[in-house]
């Protein structure tokens, strides 16, 4: 049984009071114990993030981290910074930051080893655009991400890794991917896992979906035997929603 997992990508969302207070309605609420709740706020506010947190089940995630070790690199963060302030988890390869940002799949394979070597869990995210769907290449070019951006990740490693599918038509456009959809990826996504890597890894990787997960569709799509809860947008800056979301994992 692979525990779900419901995670909020706050994106560029919530100044330091906005998130207090919307850390302080996540803790105080009742939440299932089977769910690993995870919320990624902006570096500024991460280590306010894991002092309120830090009597809870929920966890703290970085939205990007650099691969150096340190050096002439300004405006980035160390994965060693961000360790020294208590988080180990970060979210790597999200389509904004290979579309705005420039990050390739070599950029952002860099950045996943890294990672892993230092001990970090990953929530690496990937999908296709609107016109690879229209053409019929999603398939094709989820594999293509998998297997650069997770290249030398060994069977083992696998274990830090959670993988997020993002079609990117669906990210903030409240277009979702119907449950069909997801599923269909998802089944996909877990047979690339036991080709490159094992059933036994396959069958273990939780796999999350995301784009316009909302309180309204989260139970259908979380309902799909390959599909181990989600990556929320803009339904993670509200606690209702982002609650009911959760408690759709259960
Ligand atoms: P939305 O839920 O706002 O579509 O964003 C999804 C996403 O990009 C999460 O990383």
């Amino acid at each position: 049984m692979r525990t779900p997992i419901v995670a909020g990508n706050w994106k560029m969302n919530k100044d330091l009071s906005e998130t207090k207070s919307l850390l302080s309605e996540l803790v105080s609420a009742d939440v299932p114990s089977n769910v690993e709740i995870v919320v990624a706020p902006s570096f500024v506010v991460l280590e306010s993030a894991v002092n309120a947190t830090s009597n809870s089940t929920i966890a703290v995630a970085a939205q990007n981290v650099n691969a150096a070790a340190n050096g002439a690199f300004t405006g980035e963060t160390s994965l060693n910074m961000l360790g020294s302030i208590g988080v180990n988890l970060v979210i790597l390869g999200h389509s904004e930051r290979r579309d705005i940002y420039g990050e390739t799949d070599e950029i952002i394979n860099k950045k996943v080893i890294q990672s892993i070597e230092v001990g970090f869990r990953v929530i690496f995210c990937f999908g296709e655009q609107l016109s690879e769907r229209k053409e019929g290449s999603h398939f094709n070019v989820v594999s293509e991400q998998l297997s650069l951006g997770l290249k030398g990740v060994t069977d083992q490693q696998m274990d830090q890794i959670v993988l997020a599918y993002e079609p990117v038509w669906a990210i903030g456009t409240g277009e979702t991917a119907t449950p069909e959809q997801a599923q269909e990826m998802h089944s996909h996504i877990r047979s690339f896992l036991s080709d490159a890597y094992s059933t036994e890894v396959a069958s273990k990787v939780r796999i999350l979906y995301g784009g316009s997960v909302k309180p309204g569709n989260a139970k259908d799509l979380f309902a799909n035997p390959d599909i181990d809860g989600g990556l929320i947008g803009g339904a993670s800056l509200v606690a209702s929603d982002f609650l009911a979301i959760v408690a759709a994992a259960e």
